[in-house]
């Protein structure tokens, strides 16, 4: 291909990028230090609760090596392309969702490296028709990798939401996901504490199996604000597991109500 075509190709695909991004109102990333603190979990919750309260929301996985989005919501479909553009699957309607899980066979892995992985963000990003909406959620993979590093690039975002567990070893790494967001320019809106507690199903006692200290020494450290906490329960990983995101499908649990509440919490800090 000729150079100037090479460019030519280049301007447009940022043209759409931006055109996309111009019709939608708020973006958030969900990321973390340390991987299997509940990312996707949150990210999935998130979303189905903005899309209860009647916001037009998209959800994108951005986890190209391990897309959980997918699962979580029970959407195994492949996209179908309309006029060149990717479909996103819709759940409860007002919720368009995009994971490379859905563009893959099962089980079959990606071994890309990070231009790679650029190209596939740009397509989710400039090549999805997401319409009008008023929230796009990114799921992010682990840590402060190359998926983390293009959509902060391509993106100008609210601001991201980081998921840790109370522990020394996951917030040692969410110290360093705060400083990786600063300094790529980007904002952090707080960060949840997953797994924060545990209710004794025979006693109903609370018990903190990873302690809270570090959490508040964090805050503290850092001055990142908390969204608010999520208990340890099995049933929500069993609910995931299934394509049930417990806040419509386990109304008037702890978890139910601790997800709305982070939701309220983000809704203040992007001024809605
Ligand atoms: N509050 C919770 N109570 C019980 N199980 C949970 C809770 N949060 C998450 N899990 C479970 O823990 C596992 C990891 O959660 P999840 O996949 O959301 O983490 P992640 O940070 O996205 O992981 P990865 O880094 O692999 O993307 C899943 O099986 C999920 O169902
Ligand atoms: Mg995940």
């Amino acid at each position: 291909m000729e150079q100037t075509d090479r460019f030519a190709q280049i301007k447009e695909r940022q043209k759409r990028i931006e055109e996309n991004l111009s019709q939608i109102n708020h973006k958030i990333a969900v990321l973390s230090g340390k991987g299997g603190v509940g990312k996707t979990t949150v990210a999935v919750n998130l979303a189905v609760a903005l899309a209860e309260e009647g916001f037009e929301v998209g959800l994108a996985d951005l986890d190209i090596h391990g897309p959980d989005v997918a699962r979580m919501l029970g959407l195994m479909d492949e996209p179908v392309m309309q006029d060149g553009l990717i479909l996103p699957l819709t759940y409860l309607t007002n919720l368009k969702v995009l994971s490379m899980a859905m563009l893959l066979e099962d089980g079959q892995p990606v071994v890309w490296r990070g231009p790679l992985k650029h190209t596939v963000i740009q397509q989710f990003l400039g090549d999805t028709n997401w319409g009008k909406l008023d929230f796009l959620i990114f799921d992010m993979p682990p840590g402060t990798g190359d998926e983390a590093l293009s959509l902060f690039q391509l993106v100008k975002l609210d601001g991201t939401v980081i998921v840790t567990t109370p522990q020394r070893v996951a917030v040692d790494d969410v110290e360093r996901a705060i400083n990786f967001v600063n300094e790529m320019g980007q904002k952090v809106l707080g960060f949840v504490t997953n797994m924060a507690y545990l209710i004794c199903p025979n006693c109903g006692t609370k018990i903190k199996p990873f302690g809270e200290g570090v959490v508040n020494e964090l805050m503290q450290r850092t001055g990142v604000n908390c969204l608010g906490e999520v208990p340890m329960d099995p049933v929500v990983a069993q609910y995931s597991d299934v394509g049930k995101p417990v806040v419509s499908f386990l109304r008037g649990s702890e978890a139910e109500k601790s997800f709305r509440k982070i939701v309220g919490n983000i809704l203040r800090e992007v001024g809605e």
